[in-house]
């Protein structure tokens, strides 16, 4: 054994080492096992192993990512010329340019030759330059545009469509959309754009917007002739409703006229009786005035009703309808029938006039039906209650196969003459679009039931 750094070895042999002249051995070569160390070299032998495994795996997968990058970039520069030929061969010119005072060309593709005439080449060798196509007022508003997008600090910008002149001298509409590409620095150093042509959109819209002024026009046009036409129905109404109304007022002033005729003639015999003194004169004067003022109050009534001056106004319904009955009572005697009015008054805003035509055309309508239906008592019934006007008659009712169109203008079933078929229709208009009510119809067991209706929805 030999000791040394106080660790044990095991010689396991000594080699002599002796001078070549003399023979003679001057050291001696100890060749030892040192367990621990042979340990540490196997181990050191593992441990350089797995680090050049593991060296070696990473460096084949340094060479796989490698690999994998170059195919990826590869398979990018594949997609990017797609792109380009997309942009090439389709309708979308695609430019690139320097953010110079010539904004020089750095890539166009080749379809810009359809769009302007011009060559790829002639744009890139800075022969053409693309603004100068473009027309002189556009370009500035081109430019406006674009100022404002810097203030505004946008990274795109969609150009209002503007006009370009091609080679061949043609005008055509152009869309384009710019991308500001920045450097590091934020400063604009290139443009990315593309243009489309839009001439056909433009010729499209152009016409859309001929053919819709037409259409206005045309709108106009037809308005005006249903404002005429409706106006003619209306006078057509006022007159069918006069007509209504002379009828009333000639049963109106048949007896008075009758008395009076009578009063007149008797004067004769009664001079004749020696009965004429003061007395009976102002007695006679005073009578005969009564029955005159009678029929001037119808007059006034009558003329009341068919006032021109349209003011709209509130009015307590009760006296309104009044008002029309007074008008109406003696003709609607003569054909012995009944009516009457009942139910809470309230008040309404609108041209009071139009109102009584509407109750007067209604009653007209109920009376036609009972006298046509020959109804021995007729009669007509006024409700008031909550803001309706219910009016119901005995006269048979309306035939369902026609009650859906009692409202339609001139629809009538009446003989000629007797019947203008307008009532209804403006009636209709009067309540729904002038007062804001509504006006339906439905039948009852007898007959006939309107509901005029002011109660708001909701
Ligand atoms: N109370 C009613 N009873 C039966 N039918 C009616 C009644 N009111 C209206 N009608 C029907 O509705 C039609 C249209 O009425 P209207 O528009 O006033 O026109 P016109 O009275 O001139 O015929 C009438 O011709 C009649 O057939
Ligand atoms: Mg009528």
């Amino acid at each position: 054994m030999y000791q040394k750094t106080g660790k044990s070895v095991k010689v396991v042999s000594f080699l002599p080492v002796k001078n070549v002249k003399s023979k003679q051995t001057v050291a001696y070569l100890v060749l030892y096992e040192d367990n621990a160390n042979i340990q540490s070299i196997l181990y050191n032998f593992k441990l350089i192993s797995l680090i050049l495994f593991i060296g070696l795996f990473l460096l084949v997968y340094l060479f796989y990512l490698q690999f994998i990058r170059k195919k990826a970039l590869k398979e990018t520069a594949q997609e990017q010329e797609k792109l380009l030929e997309l942009f090439d061969k389709g309708d979308i010119a695609l430019f690139r340019w320097h953010n110079d005072i010539h904004w020089s060309v750095e890539y166009v593709s080749n379809n810009v030759v359809s769009l302007t005439g011009y060559t790829k080449e002639a744009f890139l060798k800075g022969e053409i330059e693309y603004p100068d196509l473009i027309d002189a007022e556009d370009l500035q508003n081109a430019l406006h545009e674009l100022t404002e997008a810097f203030e505004k600090n946008l990274d795109i910008l969609k150009h209002q469509p503007y006009q370009i002149t091609t080679k061949e001298k043609t005008k055509k509409w152009v869309e384009q959309t710019t991308l500001f590409i920045r450097d590091e620095k934020g400063k604009i150093s290139h443009f990315l754009g593309y243009l489309i042509d839009v001439s056909k959109r433009k010729k499209l819209e152009t016409q859309l917007q001929q053919l819709n002024e037409h259409l206005k026009e045309e709108i106009e046009k037809r308005t005006s002739e249903i404002l005429q036409k409706d106006k003619m129905l209306q006078e057509q109404a006022k007159l069918a409703a006069m007509g209504e109304m002379v009828g009333a007022i000639a049963h109106q002033w048949r007896q008075p006229l009758n008395s009076l005729n009578i009063n007149i003639q008797n004067l004769d015999d009664d001079y004749e009786e020696g009965l004429i003194d003061k007395e009976f004169i102002d007695e006679f004067i005073d009578k005969q005035t009564q029955t005159i003022n009678f029929m001037s109050q119808t007059i006034d009534d009558f003329r009341n009703f068919f006032r021109v001056d349209k003011v709209k106004q509130d009015f307590w319904v009760k006296q309104s309808i009044e008002n029309t009955l007074s008008l109406v009572n003696a003709q609607l005697k003569s054909h012995n029938i009944e009516i009457s009015l009942q139910g809470e008054d309230f008040m309404l805003h609108g041209v009071e006039g139009e109102f009584q035509q509407v109750i007067l055309n209604i009653i007209s309508n109920a009376k036609d039906a009972i006298v046509h239906n020959r109804k021995e008592y007729g009669k007509i019934g006024i409700r008031l209650k909550d803001k309706k006007i219910i009016i119901t008659d005995n006269g048979g009712g309306i035939p369902e196969e026609i009650i859906k169109r009692v409202f339609e203008p001139y629809f009538t079933t009446k003989e000629q003459g007797m019947g203008t078929g307008v009532g209804l229709y403006m009636s209709k208009i009067i309540i729904e679009q002038n007062m804001g009510g509504r006006l339906h119809v439905s039948n009852t067991k007898e007959g006939a039931e309107f509901i005029i209706d002011f109660i708001k929805e909701g």
